[in-house]
């Protein structure tokens, strides 16, 4: 086989045999292919897309590039939960204990913040002492006794990702769906997960920038998913403001405590519950989605979802005192509060906006090598339809420094958007999919 002849095949809008592709990617992995001839094909795959059996064999070929958590011993279901990433999305910390609480078991490997899109590992490492790099036995252990665990992938998690993401990225050849999807599912599938939801977001703050963008993803996701023999699920969800109303992330994670104790803002709790519905339909816990809606909700009132959260805590070594002690006091000494130019209601927040604002005050990163702050971020007053008068105080911003607050404010302020009426109110949940 020669990497030419596929690149050929591909550009004239051929379908490739597993075995083609599986001649490119482990060629690559391995350094026999050069990445010019990787690029040539990740190209030609953007403009001339890839069949559903191809996106399988795609995302298996890359699955097996690296190493498969082994989870047998433990007793299951398994049945993770996967966002495209947004602001203010700290879904998976109230999740993740949730359906733990309904009996289902959580492997979750989660991501960093990188650029505007925060990271759940970034969030609870602001938990002091909290260790996101567990290993296996730890991973394995933790999910047995508490329900869940969470971790960050290593480097024997699908390297062909990490090594043709890093392609992609550089050759104007993200934007692919079959190439978003085999990235997303190889890693996914790589974490045991018999089941999985995918809350695929849509919006100015998402990766996917429409609802049809994000539809064509979760129906990709869902078809290729189930074509590995997974159960799965798409959930599009709306980014165009952040969720909830603290963004940052110690503040996310106290956020988090507020709706793991029921006090958690409607439109996050919206969203929460849904996709841990989806994920107990999933894992078989519940028979329909109101069912499993029920069950998350019991989860939550009866305080169970709550001790789990902190059983993790524990587990994965955060200091639970401390979390205590700083919750509603970690706040940077460097602060400016935003207050309404005119009066009238709330039209918007944009979620892209405040994501990058972030990025200067130190809850994010432009390279996965810099910092991030755990005292830093957004507090909102007010949110979309809220009435405002001239002069009220509608958000608080904390920065690393004052330099970070000036110059993230110009873009903070013209996050938001207020009009004479109010606006109509959007759909959280956009559409679901399901292949179950
Ligand atoms: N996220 C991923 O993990 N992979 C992609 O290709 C795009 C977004």
């Amino acid at each position: 086989m020669r990497a030419v002849d596929i690149i050929m095949k591909k550009r004239d809008g051929a379908e490739l045999s597993r075995e083609e592709i599986a001649f490119l990617i482990d060629g690559y992995v391995s350094g026999s292919v050069p990445d010019y001839q990787v690029s040539s094909w990740a190209m030609a795959v953007f403009f001339k897309g890839m069949s559903a059996r191809e996106t399988a064999d795609l995302t298996d070929v890359m699955l097996r590039s690296g190493k498969i958590m082994d989870l047998s011993g433990i007793t299951g279901p398994f049945v993770d939960k996967h966002s495209t990433g947004g602001v203010g999305d700290k879904v998976s910390l109230v999740l993740a204990p949730m359906v733990a609480a309904c009996g289902i078991k959580v492997p979750m490997m989660s991501g960093r913040a990188l650029g505007h899109t925060g990271g759940t590992l970034d969030k609870l490492e602001s938990i002091p002492g909290y260790r996101t790099g567990l290993s296996e036995a730890e991973f394995r252990e933790f999910i047995r006794r508490d329900g869940f665990a969470m971790t960050g992938q290593t480097s024997e998690t699908v390297p062909a990702d990490r090594k043709l993401y890093a392609l992609r990225d550089v050759t104007a050849t993200v934007e692919s769906i079959p190439l978003i999807t085999a990235s997303i599912l190889s890693k996914k599938v790589a974490e045991g997960a018999e089941a999985l939801v995918f809350d695929v977001k849509a919006g100015p703050g998402a990766f996917m920038k429409t609802a049809e963008r994000a539809e064509a993803l979760a129906q990709s996701l869902v078809n290729t998913g189930t074509a590995m023999g997974k159960r799965i699920v798409g959930v599009i969800t709306d980014m165009t403001e952040p969720l909830g109303l603290k963004v940052g992330n110690f503040l996310e994670v106290e956020e988090s405590l507020d709706c793991l104790e029921g006090a958690g803002p409607g439109d996050l709790m919206e969203v929460t519950y849904r996709l841990g519905a989806w994920m107990l339909v999933a894992g078989g816990a519940a028979k329909t989605v109101q069912e499993g809606e029920r069950r998350c909700r019991d989860a939550i009132r009866l305080g169970i979802a709550r001790d789990l959260f902190l059983a993790n805590v524990r587990s994965q070594g955060g200091r639970i005192d401390r979390l205590f002690e700083l919750r509603g006091r970690w706040r940077a000494k460097d602060s400016y509060e935003i207050l309404a130019p005119v009066s009238g209601y709330i039209a918007g927040i944009d979620a892209y906006k405040v994501g990058l604002a972030g990025v200067y005050l130190g809850v994010g990163r432009d390279r996965t090598t810099d910092p991030v702050y755990p005292d830093v971020g957004f507090v909102f007053k007010k949110k979309a339809g809220h009435a405002v008068t001239a002069g009220e105080h509608i958000c608080t911003v904390y920065g690393k420094d004052a330099v970070a607050i000036e110059t993230a404010l110009p873009l903070a302020v013209s996050a938001f958007a207020i009009s004479p009426s109010p606006p109509e109110a959007r759909p959280l949940i956009i559409k679901e999919i399901s292949a179950l």
